[in-house]
């Protein structure tokens, strides 16, 4: 299949405030992609637009909270009346916490499903009703590698990504009759606001708390997948092939990884930082 030149092709990405979303922007105006970016944060979705415009590029902000399906299906109508029409949605808006899960009120999970599952969901759908009329499209949701394994205190943010992952893949079978393809993005560690977010409804941070180190990347290299993902499109997008085979190996071998997850709680160096 040769590859899909994405100029003209309009977008819109959700969480475009900081970090992957803001990358991703940008790297999608740079290859051509009339972009929408949204999120709650409008001072900063307004500088991103102008730095698009200043590149030459078409770009509009909107304010989202993805939690708001009304305000999801503004963001879309928004996109189409801006540039004519939407090909691809990025859902890419979320954040984490530390948490044990006997510690945590259904609350706090209740409202990071709403945030990272439903807030993919409540973009995807308005998004969908137009690419199931042109019988072509591409919807991405921003997953993790922590979808395909639960690591202690993050169990509500991996169920989060987990979901993000199961929904992707089923859909991609379901759409791909209609034209549609539909990925699933995995970063590994990113240095994003993200640990910021984490550290500040943790009240500190056990585990995810920033670093440096081999399996730390930085957002526009995960933006660059994506961009290769749009042009020729792949059920999911992985940054490093390290760390996919070891996930792989961790569902193999589940003694074996707990026993190696166990040290988290026990090693006192890692109840740093924030
Ligand atoms: N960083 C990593 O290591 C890593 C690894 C794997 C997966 N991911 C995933 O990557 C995605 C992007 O995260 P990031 O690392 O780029 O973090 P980030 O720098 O903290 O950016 C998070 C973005 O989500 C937006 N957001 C959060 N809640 C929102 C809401 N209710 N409505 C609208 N926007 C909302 C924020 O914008 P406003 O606050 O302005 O609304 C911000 O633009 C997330 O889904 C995350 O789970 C990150």
């Amino acid at each position: 299949m040769s590859a899909i030149n994405l100029r003209g092709r309009p977008i819109a990405i959700t969480g475009a405030s900081a970090g992957i979303g803001r990358a991703t922007a940008l790297a999608c105006a740079a290859a051509g992609m009339p972009v929408a970016v949204a999120a709650r944060r409008t001072d900063r979705l307004d500088e991103l637009v102008a730095q698009i415009r200043a590149s030459g590029g078409q770009g509009i902000a909107v304010k989202v909270d993805v939690t708001c399906p009304e305000e999801c299906r503004n963001l879309i109508d928004a996109t189409v009346s801006a540039f004519g029409s939407i090909y691809a949605v990025y859902a890419n808006a979320g954040y984490g916490y530390e948490r044990a899960m006997h510690e945590t009120p259904d609350e706090e999970i209740r409202e990071i499903f709403e945030t990272n599952f439903w807030g993919s969901l409540n973009v995807i759908r308005p998004a969908l009703v137009h690419m199931l009329a042109k019988r072509e499209g591409h919807i991405l949701m921003c997953s993790s590698c922590l979808a395909k394994l639960g690591l202690p205190y993050m169990c509500s943010y991996s169920a989060t990504k987990a979901a993000q992952d199961h929904f992707g893949r089923g859909m991609r079978l379901e759409l791909a009759p209609h034209g549609i393809h539909v990925s699933t993005v995995h970063p590994i560690r990113t240095t994003t606001e993200l640990f910021d977010e984490v550290a500040r409804r943790s009240g500190g941070s056990r585990i995810y708390a920033k670093g440096s180190g081999f399996f730390v990347q930085t957002p526009e290299r995960v933006a660059d997948a994506t961009v290769r993902c749009l042009r020729r499109p792949r059920g999911e997008v992985w940054t490093s092939m390290l760390v996919r085979l070891g996930l792989a190996a961790t569902v193999a071998f589940p003694g074996l990884t707990d026993r190696v997850l166990a040290r988290i709680k026990a090693d006192p160096q890692r109840q740093a930082s924030t």
